[in-house]
């Protein structure tokens, strides 16, 4: 019988292009909330200081796409979900969510457009699904 000897394919995490894009994705993300009017609402849910979010968001992103699981090991059995039930997430705060962080890929513009955009729809459908109204 004839063997193949397929290469793995790549991950998301190595496609999207590391920690090094996800934390320009992150930063643009953080900025957009910082300076635009649209997102103002979902600024002022958070601290006042963003620097600890922009650390670990794109750690957590990296784990959840496939790259080393440095969030999870800094944070032992904490759930992004349930750490987020005590915020009042509605449909109009997880759009902006989702918009915000849209936008900022776009802005990256990654070199692998098909896996920023897959990024892009995922994390959409993940933000608007945490709206409890
Ligand atoms: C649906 C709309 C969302 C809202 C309104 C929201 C809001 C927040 C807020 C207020 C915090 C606390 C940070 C601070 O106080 O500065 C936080 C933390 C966090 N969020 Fe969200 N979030 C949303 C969606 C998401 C999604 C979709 C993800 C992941 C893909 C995510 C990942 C995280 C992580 C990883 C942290 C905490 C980081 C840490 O403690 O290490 N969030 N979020």
């Amino acid at each position: 019988m004839a063997t193949t000897t397929e290469t793995p394919a790549a991950s998301p995490y190595d496609r999207i292009g590391g920690h090094a894009v996800l934390r320009r994705i992150t930063d643009r993300f953080y900025d957009l909330m910082e300076t635009e009017p649209a997102f103002a609402e979902l600024r002022a849910m958070h601290a006042s200081d963003l620097a600890p979010m922009r650390e670990s968001l794109p750690l957590f992103l990296g784990g959840w796409s496939g790259g080393p699981r440095t969030w999870w090991d800094a944070n032992p059995g904490k759930c992004m979900v349930s750490m987020h039930a005590p915020f009042r997430i509605d449909k109009a705060i997880a759009g902006q969510w989702a918009d915000a962080m849209r936008r900022a890929i776009a802005d990256v513009a990654p070199e692998d457009a098909a896996i920023a955009e897959a990024l892009a729809d995922v994390l959409d459908r993940m933000a608007r699904g945490m709206a409890k109204a």
